[in-house]
């Protein structure tokens, strides 16, 4: 006579666009507060060979090179971590030290060995917005 709730759960996953953020989530209902065209951060906020992390949207948005942004999901392919860091040309996570590549989300060190997921942007003027 009792529901089950992680068929609530799995349903939370199934949103348009949301596969991707599912992937490597566990499960976890990792459904991100970012909508299209919504500005994620200012251009001047990201770091040359850095980023910035996003913790709500659950996004990372990188500058391999000047003038170049890229964005992945900020959820570590591992375990699911939200990454910490973000230097020296990699995206790090603090859970168990997975780095991946601010280029293109690759792993640079496991344990993990998945890339992050890309995330569409667009950039306008000083704005990188959701595309
Ligand atoms: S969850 Fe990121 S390295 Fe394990």
């Amino acid at each position: 006579m009792t529901q089950t709730p992680a068929r609530r759960t799995v349903l939370l996953c199934t949103g348009a666009g949301a596969a991707a953020l599912c992937v490597g989530c566990g499960g976890g209902g990792d459904s991100s507060g970012a909508s299209p065209g919504q500005e994620l951060v200012r251009t001047g906020d990201v770091p040359v060979a850095g980023g910035k992390i996003l913790t709500d949207e659950k996004i990372v948005v990188t500058q391999p090179r000047q003038g170049e942004f890229k964005a992945f999901s900020a959820v570590c392919t591992h375990q699911g971590c939200i990454v910490s860091d973000v230097r020296d040309g990699t995206i790090d996570c603090a859970c168990h030290g997975s780095r991946f590549a601010v280029a293109d989300g690759s792993v640079v060190r496991g344990p993990a060995t998945e890339p992050l997921p890309g995330k569409r942007i667009t950039v306008e003027g000083n704005s990188v917005r959701l595309a």
